[in-house]
């Protein structure tokens, strides 16, 4: 399966498939030839669960370069460490570079290869399912120790291969996190998928064939957005739907201790909630919607751990706050988000019924 992704910078190819590694690469064979050198940036739980498959099936030679796992690779120390290791290896402008791993390898990968020598090609090889929304669309960025992705740039890969055999050895937390993602694709494009998804007995033990649509159906939603706009000046904002309330949760909590799919997630249902006031969805619906992902894991629980005032400091740190407004991506029905300036009163009184509303639904 194909998706092309057609930005104004970049055109690109996602190719997906299962146990098609060699014949993947080989797909990119007329830029690959060019070639000097080929580099893989992976990470330790990545190569650790995964190194001896891919080993076996890329077909060039290749020099590795193993990153801490997750993302304690996205720091400044890592980034030098990325750049010693290119310079160390004589790479040039035309060596190129993989990403064998998650987003967070995905992301310091980009970046480094943005930066190094002002810009070396790079395919992303995403192993988890949240890297099928951040493989693609061109945002690199490493953590800023006062704060998450402070430091990046727009800068597009030459290609993405999805193999889902990767997705085989993932934790089913991370599988979890990953989902929320597509949920929300399928949120801000269509109520039809939606409804699939509602319905479907789990979404976190999808079978091989199953999770391959929809994750093209993921990937197909967000080439379309960044086609239209790559540098998020309009479109590209409906994909931060549950971001804001969800990036709070994950802040408050630390990073790591609730996954960033989980708090996009939360963050997803009190979206709702927020567009009962400004759109067509109705309690009901908040409510289904909420039982769903409760049946699927998501640890509402981790709401009741922060206070509002805990949350506000991170609400008012989110990079599209202005003057204690925040902008809020909400649904005037599924598959219709727009943006809306809400202040953090009202943000308030939202919180105040989500606690609510889960303290009827958790028991
Ligand atoms: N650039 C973008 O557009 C964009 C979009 C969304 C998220 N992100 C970034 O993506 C990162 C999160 O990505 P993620 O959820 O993929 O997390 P991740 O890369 O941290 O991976 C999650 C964990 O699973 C491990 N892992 C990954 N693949 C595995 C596999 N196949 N088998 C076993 N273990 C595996 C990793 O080592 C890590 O511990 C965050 O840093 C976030 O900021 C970027
Ligand atoms: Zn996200």
């Amino acid at each position: 399966m194909r998706v092309p992704v057609a930005t104004t910078s970049h055109q690109y190819e996602v190719v997906l498939g299962h146990n098609f590694l060699a014949e993947a690469v080989k797909t990119f064979d007329d830029k690959l030839q060019k070639a000097d050198k080929l580099i893989v940036f992976t990470d330790a739980n990545v190569w650790a669960a995964q190194g001896e498959y891919f080993k076996g099936h890329f077909p060039y030679d290749f020099e590795v370069f193993v990153l801490p796992g997750g993302e304690a690779c996205k720091t400044f120390e890592q980034y030098n460490a990325a750049q010693t290791f290119l310079l160390e290896q004589k790479c040039s402008r035309k060596s190129f570079i993989f990403a064998f791993g998650g987003g967070a390898v995905g992301d310091l990968t980009g970046f480094v290869a943005a930066t190094y020598m002002r810009g070396v090609p790079f395919i992303q090889i995403p192993t988890t399912i949240l890297a099928h929304d951040s493989a693609v669309g061109g945002k690199t960025a490493i953590n800023h120790p006062l704060g998450k992705n402070m430091i990046g740039a727009f800068y597009q890969p030459e290609g993405v291969i999805y193999d889902t055999l990767f997705i085989e050895s993932l934790p089913e937390r991370e599988v979890r996190s990953g989902t929320a993602e597509v949920i929300k694709h399928a949120m801000i494009s269509s109520a039809s998928w939606l409804q699939q998804l509602m319905g479907a007995e789990s979404v976190i033990h999808f079978s091989t064939t199953e999770l391959a649509q929809q994750l093209k159906a993921g990937i197909e939603v967000k080439a379309k957005i960044v086609s239209e706009d790559e540098t998020e000046q309009s479109v590209r904002k409906y994909l931060n739907l549950g971001h804001t309330y969800g990036h709070a949760i994950e802040a408050a909590a630390g990073y790591g201790k609730v996954a960033h799919g989980e708090a996009v997630m939360i963050g997803l249902v009190y979206c709702l909630l927020l567009s009962e006031r400004y759109g067509k969805l109705d309690r009901d619906f908040t409510t289904a919607f909420l039982h769903f992902a409760v049946k699927n894991g998501y640890p509402f629980e981790a709401v009741n751990d922060y206070s509002f005032e805990q949350l506000t400091t991170y609400l008012l740190k989110d990079k599209k706050a202005e003057y204690g407004v925040l902008q809020f991506v909400l649904l005037e029905e599924i598959g219709k988000p727009f943006v809306r300036p809400i202040e953090l009163a009202e943000c308030k009184e939202i919180d105040a019924e989500f606690r609510q509303l889960l303290a009827e639904v958790l028991g």
